[in-house]
């Protein structure tokens, strides 16, 4: 019998991982216009920007500016904040749900924030505590979770170990990814099936990357694990600069699409969706691939 679940919650990341790979600067306008229209198409959880070094990721240097002009009351608006400093810039604003991220893997860890897992661990779990005594919707995303483009596969045990930190540091939401597009529906099925038996009490969700396009495979997957929240980025934009063969995330469009013929709600309007997608389209590099906008959307 399948495991169907009435109702999926969707985490657009496309303002975020959708566009910090783009090696020319989407202007701050375009990138607020693309965000009002994602929550325009029913997007409720979202990730707006990165407060992440500028020199690192020129593309996030405009987050202070997203965060004053995007927050509003109906959407859970995420930053990311990979440290310290980071977490001190997004007390300057008003947002309060903040993304941590850190790698399964030693060397992605190094080549992504230049700190080893347990370095960036110990200077990330106080500050989670920090966060949630100033109420803070937390939330950590594990990357290379099943494979790691410098080590190759991931260990399970490692992965459900580094999660067991962050839910002993009190998340409220563990964002599990495989970063580089590489895991296979079995080992989606596998990984969340024992995450979701280790941590039955915090949010659980996948963020697969689809590079070698087995993204909505590894979601039916995940689904039969039971897990109803999935990351995904509208267009398929994304991936991340230090994980060398990245495409970007599963396309919300296509995922919103296999769910709702599968008679599964997820509040997303998808003509909307194709119209945020055309305010992006002009200012990336890349040609937006996934099916769905393929076969509707018309040039305007
Ligand atoms: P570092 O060079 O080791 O940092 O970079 P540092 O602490 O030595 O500081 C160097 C300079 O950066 C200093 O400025 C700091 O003030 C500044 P200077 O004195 O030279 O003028 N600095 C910062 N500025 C702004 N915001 C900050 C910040 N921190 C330090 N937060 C650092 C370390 C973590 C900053 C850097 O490596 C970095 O920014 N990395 C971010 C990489 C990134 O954004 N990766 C993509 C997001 S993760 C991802 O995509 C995966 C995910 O999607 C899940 C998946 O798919 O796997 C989430
Ligand atoms: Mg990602």
């Amino acid at each position: 019998m399948l495991q169907l679940p009435e109702k999926v919650e969707i985490i657009e990341v496309g303002p975020r991982d959708g566009l910090q790979n783009e090696k020319s600067f989407v202007p701050t306008e375009i990138k607020k216009d693309f965000i009002s229209a994602l929550k325009s198409a029913g997007l409720k959880e979202m990730e707006l920007t990165s407060f992440v070094s500028p020199k690192w990721v020129p593309q996030m240097g405009d987050a202070a500016e997203i965060v004053t002009d995007c927050l509003d009351g109906n959407t859970r608006n995420i930053v990311l904040a990979p440290n310290k400093k980071g977490i001190e810039r997004v007390y300057m604003t008003d947002c309060k749900a903040v993304a941590v991220f850190v790698g399964v893997s030693n060397t992605f860890n190094q080549k992504n924030i230049n700190k080893s897992t347990a370095e960036s661990l110990a200077e990330v779990l106080p500050l989670i505590a920090e966060l949630k005594a100033k109420d803070f919707f937390v939330r950590a995303c594990i990357s290379t979770a099943f494979y790691c483009p410098y080590e190759g596969k991931v260990n399970e045990d490692e992965v459900l170990a580094l999660c067991g930190e962050f839910v002993q540091a009190g998340v409220d939401e563990l964002s599990v990814a495989d970063t580089i597009g590489m895991a296979a529906p079995n080992e989606s099925y596998s990984l969340f099936s024992k995450l979701k038996e280790a941590y039955p009490d915090v949010l659980l969700t996948a963020h697969f990357h689809d590079t070698r396009k087995l993204g909505l495979s590894n979601i039916f997957a995940a689904l039969q694990a039971g897990i109803t929240r999935y990351d995904t980025s509208a267009g398929g934009l994304g991936g991340c600069p230090f994980a060398p063969g990245a495409a970007g995330n599963a396309a919300t469009e296509d995922v919103v699409y296999m769910l709702h013929r599968m008679g599964i709600d997820t509040g997303v309007d998808l003509d909307k969706l194709i119209q945020a997608i055309q305010i992006i389209q002009p200012h990336i590099s890349r040609p937006i691939e996934s099916t769905y906008f393929r076969l509707n959307s018309v040039m305007v």
